[in-house]
């Protein structure tokens, strides 16, 4: 028999318990063992759960329970996450977790805990929610040189763009709704700020190059300065805006990251993404490019990722699943200076003045817009070009196109 711990009985470690449950059945059968919840760990309580007499307190419960082979980690943050893996994990107990900053900030540490316990960590529910991700870079283009890995990363930044845009929503009403969907982090300004897209890419980034990626050598812009006004000149041209994370494989084995809000053409499969759904797009130098699509968040579409991944362990518990990558390096990341893109620019000017700066421009239109008021595509050129050509000017927005 499998034993399995939960710690953290929130949205998504709800939905591991309610998934293992539910799919019971199948889940022996494809073990060809049985697989059991013997612990959940939580600081609230739950009378009137179904599992209320699993829950316990203390984590030396679980910790010094020789029966417990794997512990699903659904707490999230840095802080007591980070401490409870590793005791985990020097016990010999396999992680799984869906716990992007955790892996984002310590994955290479914690990764090389796991080998040298002979247990594994795990985290495929940590990008894109329920979508397939982890396991198809490192596993299905294993024959590729990957060369770029983007995408729609964050559900909750998705939700209130979409909502926005099709029903009229304020921010906060949109934010509000997301949240209530369970899409949100405890903290949604780490969704809004583009934190948690930047935690995501680092770990794509690291899957894909090879290199730990932290999250602050990535630089990381939200949503909060994307308009309506912008959504209306955007689709005039036949474009979205959506936050992208973004990883492109550099000379020389570096890395360029980032995250911020894109102009993505109409025709582009990203542009057609919305609501809680993410996608990653990945190009290999033997593939092209293919991409990945599904729930980016919410309890059963992450559970089901958490689920898979104590599947896959719950099969060989002592398989060495070599799924790691090597240290990182305070210059492994370069600046996006380097990448050349036209640019959406809405400013306080006239349309000569936006021409006498930026050469040749497609301007556009909205319904509505004042007097004085300019928006238009640039040539390709790079980000110092842009800033330099609208240096002192009233600049409202600056958002790269996808070429
Ligand atoms: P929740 O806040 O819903 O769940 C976390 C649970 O852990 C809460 O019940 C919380 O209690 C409990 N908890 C907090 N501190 C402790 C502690 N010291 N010991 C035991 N339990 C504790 O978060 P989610 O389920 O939404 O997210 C969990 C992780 O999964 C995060 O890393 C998140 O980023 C990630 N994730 C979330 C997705 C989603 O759709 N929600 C999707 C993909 C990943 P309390 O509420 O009282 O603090
Ligand atoms: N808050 C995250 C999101 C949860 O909205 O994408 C999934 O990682």
């Amino acid at each position: 028999m499998v034993h399995v711990a939960i710690l953290g009985f929130g949205t998504v470690g709800s939905g591991v318990a309610e998934v293992l449950a539910t799919n019971g059945g199948l889940i022996d059968h494809r073990v060809d063992d049985l697989v059991r919840l013997k612990y959940i760990l939580d600081v609230r309580d739950f009378p009137d759960s179904p599992y209320r007499d699993l829950f316990v307190k203390d984590f030396g419960a679980i910790e010094n329970d020789h029966e417990v082979d794997i512990v699903v980690e659904t707490i999230g943050g840095a802080g007591i996450a980070l401490d409870f893996t590793t005791r985990a994990l020097k016990a010999g107990k396999s992680v799984v977790t869906s716990n992007k900053e955790l892996v984002a900030t310590h994955g290479y540490e914690l990764l090389q805990l796991a080998r040298a316990n002979g247990c594994s960590y795990l985290f495929e529910a940590s990008v894109g929610g329920g979508i397939p991700i982890l396991r198809p870079l490192t596993s299905c283009l294993a024959a590729n040189e990957l060369e770029q890995v983007s995408g729609i990363l964050n559900g909750t930044t998705n939700y209130i763009l979409t909502r926005m845009i099709r029903a009229g929503l304020t921010f906060d009403q949109a934010l509000a709704e997301a949240q209530a969907n369970g899409y949100a982090e405890k903290d949604p300004t780490a969704d809004v700020d583009g934190h948690d897209a930047c935690r995501k890419i680092c770990i794509l980034a690291a899957l894909a190059f090879g290199r730990h990626v932290y999250p602050d050598q990535v630089p990381a812009q939200g949503i909060r300065g994307v308009t309506l006004e912008d959504v209306a000149y955007a689709d005039s041209a036949g474009y979205k805006i959506k936050l992208l994370g973004r990883a492109l494989r550099q000379p020389q084995g570096r890395v360029c990251a980032f995250v911020a809000p894109h102009l993505v053409p109409g025709a582009n499969p990203l542009a057609g993404v919305e609501d809680v759904f993410n996608a990653i797009a990945v190009t290999g130098n033997a593939i092209g490019d293919v991409m990945f699509y599904g729930r980016g968040a919410g309890k059963l579409p992450t559970a089901s990722a958490v689920v898979a991944d104590v599947i896959d362990i719950a099969k060989d518990l002592k398989k060495d699943r070599h799924n790691g990558w090597e240290e990182g390096a305070p210059d492994l990341v370069v600046s996006a200076d380097g990448i050349v893109s036209p640019w959406y620019i809405r400013a306080q000017m006239s349309a000569e003045q936006a021409r006498r700066r930026c050469g040749d421009i497609q301007l556009l239109a909205r319904g509505g817009a004042p007097a004085g008021e300019a928006a238009f595509l640039t040539a390709p050129m790079a980000e110092p070009e842009v800033r330099e050509r609208l240096e002192g000017a009233d600049v409202g927005s600056l958002y790269r196109v996808l070429a």
